[in-house]
């Protein structure tokens, strides 16, 4: 993905961040998760009093492109960003659930409020998966 693209979807994850419902955390999360003929679906976190209820922003994203009927052939990669300088990647609920939809060989793409980013595979986020046959 080329640095114009890249930006695009760190403001379009930014954005997405703006919706979360984060009370608890106060912690914004934002996802942008980019189909192959170029749309953006996005996600935020969105917490609960159950704190275990929380829902983050990278399955908000991809439960949002199911429901709205998109298919996982469809999927191309997905772009998170977090608020400070600091990266983070995902957490591990959420990378068992990217690699249920996506490929192996898709992109992670980590923004933050920094000029860095960090991109890993998605083999690369969860060797060794659980996948039933
Ligand atoms: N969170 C995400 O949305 N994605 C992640 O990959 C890690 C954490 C959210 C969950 C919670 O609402 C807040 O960040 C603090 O953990």
């Amino acid at each position: 993905m080329n640095q114009a693209t890249l930006e695009k979807q760190k403001e379009y994850a930014k954005t997405a961040a703006s919706h979360a419902y984060n009370r608890y955390s106060n912690f914004a999360v934002g996802a942008a998760l980019s189909l192959k003929d170029g749309r953006l679906i996005p996600g935020c976190n969105v917490e609960n009093a159950s704190y275990g209820l929380t829902n983050c922003a990278e399955r908000t994203a991809i439960y949002a492109a199911i429901a709205q009927g998109i298919k996982p052939e469809q999927f191309a990669a997905m772009t998170i960003y977090m608020p400070g300088d600091k990266l983070y990647s995902p957490c591990g609920a959420c990378r068992q659930v990217i690699a249920e939809f996506f490929p192996a060989n898709a992109k992670v793409h980590a923004t933050c409020d920094a000029e860095h980013t960090q991109s890993w595979r998605v083999d690369e986020l969860l060797p060794g998966l659980f996948s039933l046959p």
